[in-house]
């Protein structure tokens, strides 16, 4: 039972601010409390259609929100039913955006109560949010060279250049892969740009000023060199992040200079997923364009084409996309919906229709390694996190001790 709550302002990897939420429970098991607590990650590129982050009058209003409507209602709930407080949640807010208290302070209360359910009960929150058989463990996939919102539109025009292990034995290789390439991909885009210092973005990728063609082809570079050496395949893909290119009648690549109409960017991707060998392909498209989504998948059914800012982590959205066979993947970023119930009832959408569940944090994370425990937990075929900083390598360094504490039980997720 929930005995007490406090929210407070606290910091995102990029220096926003954001909401962190605590919680004291009653332990009936230890005859004493359990106090947990949990952040709400912001993303940069955001859909459309997302829940609202705070409510009109910002982080302020969310506070006040938060002691006015949420503290009263929650506090004696029991944990173990989180469920009633997501609902709870969506209840005392009473609209569908999460216009009055926020999608932050809902998503860091409905994490900080999941927390307080799986240590009332002793175990792990993979298992909490699981069940007693979740041992899969997902493949991490990883940023390695990082353009548009997220490199402040300083780098290449595609918002994220991504690899990700296709063939692990174990998550600490799974990781370890990532992070090599990552390494090793500096020494090619010094190549290229001898005048390039070491920038990182938002998510610790690297951000030279070069052109998609040519960071896709460091990439192949860097990641054949690791796949030799460690012995594990490694595919590549992009998050296009193609809402933030759309200008309502064309795609524009300020940097690279170049526009495509509609067509013309079918075809780009086409011929990039072909020339590239592209294994995952986010947001070619605009989050209104079902059509050519379904077009693509249409083409490449065996490549995970994956929608975010598409479908938003909504039920409703992963539906439509379902019934039109618009992906063969989905984001989960819950605090898209705001709360963990709404999230897993779009995990068990997107499988329903045989699409797989990409895990995801924002380009502005906390150290929270909440992410890890969602992943396994779902059941998600892969865990999109990043590779380089501590926002980033707490979620990875938690799915490495998810695996150990799993031991040989562990499975691990492939996608080919
Ligand atoms: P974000 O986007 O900046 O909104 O977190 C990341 C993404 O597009 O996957
Ligand atoms: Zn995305």
């Amino acid at each position: 039972q929930i005995e007490d709550v406090w929210i407070r302002k606290v910091f995102t990897g990029r220096g926003d601010i954001t909401v962190e939420v605590e919680l004291t429970a009653e332990d009936p098991a230890a005859g004493g409390y359990v106090v947990t607590r949990a952040a709400a990650p912001a993303g940069a590129s955001r859909g459309a259609h997302e829940v609202l982050y705070f409510p009109e009058g910002g982080v302020d209003a969310a506070l006040a929100a938060f002691e006015k409507l949420v503290a009263p209602e929650v506090v004696g709930l029991d944990v173990t039913e989180t469920y009633a407080v997501d609902g709870k949640l969506e209840e005392v807010d009473g609209t569908p955006r999460f216009e009055r208290i926020g999608g932050a302070v809902a998503i860091a209360t409905s994490f900080a109560a999941a927390e307080a359910g799986a240590a009332s009960l002793g175990v792990p929150l993979f298992t909490f949010l699981g069940g007693a058989y979740a041992r899969r463990l997902p493949l991490p996939l990883g940023n390695v060279i990082g353009g548009g919102k997220h490199s402040r539109g300083l780098g290449p025009d595609i918002q994220e250049f991504l690899v990700i292990p296709l063939n692990p034995p174990d998550a600490f290789t799974a990781v370890y892969v990532n992070a090599e390439v990552h390494k090793r991909a500096l020494k090619y885009i010094l190549k290229v740009d001898s005048s390039f210092t070491g920038g990182k973005n938002d998510e610790g990728a690297w951000t030279p000023r070069i052109s998609s063609i040519t960071a896709l082809k460091i990439l192949k570079e860097a990641a054949a060199e690791v796949e030799k050496e460690l012995g594990v395949e490694v595919g590549l893909g992009v998050d296009v992040a193609a809402s933030s290119l759309w200008n309502g009648g064309r795609y524009v690549y300020k940097n690279e200079g170049v526009e495509r109409g509609p067509r013309e960017q079918m075809e780009f991707i086409s011929k990039l997923v072909e020339e590239f060998d592209l294994i995952y392909v986010e947001d070619p498209f605009h989050e209104e364009d079902f059509q050519s989504f379904a077009e693509l998948t249409d083409k490449f059914r065996d490549r995970l084409i994956v929608g975010d800012d598409l479908f938003v982590t909504n039920p409703d959205r992963i539906k439509r996309g379902g019934e039109m066979k618009a992906a063969t993947g989905v984001i989960i970023k819950p605090d898209q919906i705001g709360t963990l119930m709404r999230a897993h009832q779009a995990v068990e959408t997107a499988k329903r229709f045989g699409m797989r569940a990409v895990v995801s944090h924002r380009s502005g994370d906390t150290e929270y390694r909440t992410l890890a425990h969602i992943a396994v937990g779902f059941g998600a075929d892969v865990i999109k996190t990043g590779i380089m900083g501590g926002e980033r390598t707490a979620k990875l360094n938690e799915l490495i001790r998810i695996g150990d504490y799993l031991g040989k039980w562990a499975a691990i997720a492939r996608i080919r």
